[in-house]
């Protein structure tokens, strides 16, 4: 390696929308606002090798061991369009190596974990050229210009909220940390996704939100995220999980039920999928579980539940779910492999 080049190493991690963020506008703005929690366990980690030069260019960047020659032009043209609000951009050689902690294609957003490190990079390089240390919103905000929900992974908070909201919270060019004190359950929730398919997905999420600016449902679906939002922040400041985990299913099959009637329409959910929701919910209303579900753009199912409840979740999932799915991940691990 090149004496020339100055190395960084940075991490972040993964988040789960409740109140999903679909549809866009202008630079990476949202339709509507969206919260979602960290998932601890779940992180990207990527090193840059850096200097500075006359031009932009990406030389490298791998993934896992493997150069992903089309990721390192995306990341080129991303750092190209931010130049107006971080002008080292234009002067930076690169060289990027990253790895994630959790699988692919596992109902895991990568793009949210992956713009995020490679967000708080480039405020490491600020600092280290420039000597200026961004802000946590400029963090964010840069981080929002590479995919829209990598901004809500510059957080320290369990909870975050993106997007301006009805009710004088929130904006539109970065996350805000929710305040733990305000908004944060008297248990720690707990995550565990239910693999059904392991593929990539044939949709991808850009185009998914382009489809929104002509849909027919537009303005219901963003009339009904600003009041998910409204009486989903209510619930978790009440401590109330029963209609946070409503609300949160709620969204998860408006999310899916946008897609299924945008023109052209498509369909993301497996029959597996409605499985074991079937499942879950018959389990719930006897009693068994207090676990709800949400869905990210894909078939596979996060099971959010109170930490208590463990146990109640591996009866259920050893019971029902391991014929259905192709893998499980628990975050928190609890001792799983
Ligand atoms: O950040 P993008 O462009 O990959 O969009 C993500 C959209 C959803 O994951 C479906 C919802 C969300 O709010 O994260």
């Amino acid at each position: 390696m090149n004496n020339n080049y100055k190395q960084i190493v940075k991490v972040a991690h993964s988040n789960i929308a409740f109140v999903k963020y679909w549809g866009k506008r202008g630079r990476q703005y949202p339709l509507n606002p969206s919260v979602s929690m960290l998932i601890d366990q779940c992180q990207t980690k990527t090193q840059c090798s850096y200097q500075i030069s006359d031009q932009l260019q990406v030389e490298s960047f791998q993934f896992e061991g493997k150069e992903q020659f089309d990721f390192g032009k995306r990341i080129e043209q991303y750092l190209e369009s931010i130049s107006e609000v971080y002008p080292l951009a234009k002067r930076l050689r690169l060289r990027f190596e990253s790895e994630n902690n959790f699988p692919h294609s596992a109902g895991i957003a990568s793009s949210a974990s992956g713009f995020a490190a490679i967000a708080n990079i480039l405020a490491e390089i600020e600092w280290l050229e420039n000597n200026v240390r961004l802000s946590r919103e400029q963090i964010s905000t840069l981080a929002r210009l590479g995919s829209g929900s990598a901004c809500r992974s510059i957080s320290k908070a369990p909870f975050n909220l993106w997007g301006k909201t009805k009710f004088d919270l929130g904006t539109d060019d970065y996350s805000l940390d929710l305040d733990e004190k305000k908004y944060s359950f008297s248990e720690k929730l707990a995550d565990t996704i239910l693999v059904v398919n392991q593929s990539q997905k044939d949709v991808s999420s850009s185009f998914g939100h382009s489809l929104m600016n002509t849909h027919f449902y537009r303005e219901s679906r963003i009339e009904q995220a600003h009041e998910n939002t409204r009486c989903l922040l209510n619930a978790i400041e009440a401590d109330n999980f029963t209609d946070f985990g409503e609300i949160i299913e709620n969204e998860a099959l408006s999310l899916h039920a946008m897609m299924m009637t945008s023109m052209p329409s498509y369909t993301l959910l497996h029959a597996n999928t409605l499985r074991v929701i079937e499942k879950l919910k018959d389990s719930r209303e006897k009693g068994e579980i207090m676990a709800y579900f949400t869905l990210d753009a894909g078939p596979n199912i996060h099971l959010i539940y109170p930490e208590s409840q463990k146990d109640q979740v591996k009866s259920f999932v050893s019971e029902f779910c391991l014929d259905l799915c192709e893998k499980i991940i628990w975050a928190p691990h609890f001792g799983e492999s």
